[in-house]
């Protein structure tokens, strides 16, 4: 039996950012064939100066979870890690990243925390494909 950390608990308890953004920028959608679960991140895209030059970063990201506690704690986190970030960045969050925010996750839970990384990375290449189409 594997215990979940105190920070994993308290996302699962009390995620942030759930919900659904109507019109978003890019939308990522990532099933596990294994368990079943199933994940959407929404993501709108916003535009900002750094020196200068313009940046795109997420100006807001939300996410609905249908799946285990690992999963919903992993969504919720991946959504505090990405917010305000460049995409340039936010295409950098791996699960390690992830499950480290996190205080760890056992490792037979490893693999919903890339199901949360692999939903960001996915919204936001719908983002870039929606912008070039
Ligand atoms: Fe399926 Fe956690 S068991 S994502």
């Amino acid at each position: 039996m594997f215990r979940y950390s105190k920070k994993v608990m308290k996302h699962f308890l009390n995620p942030k950012n759930v919900g659904e953004i109507k019109n978003a920028d890019g939308v990522g959608k990532v099933g596990n064939p294994v368990c079943g679960d199933v994940m959407y991140i929404y993501i709108k895209v916003g535009k900002r100066k750094k020196k200068g030059k313009g940046e795109e970063y997420i100006k807001d990201i939300k996410f609905k979870t249908l799946g285990c506690a690992a999963a919903i704690a992993t969504s919720s986190m991946i959504t505090e890690l990405a917010k305000n970030k460049t995409l340039e960045e936010a295409k950098k969050i791996t699960r390690n990243d992830v499950a480290s925010a996190l205080g760890s996750l056992p490792p037979i839970k490893m693999h919903c925390s890339n199901l949360a990384a692999e939903a960001l990375h996915k919204a936001i290449e719908n983002y870039k494909k929606r912008k070039s189409d």
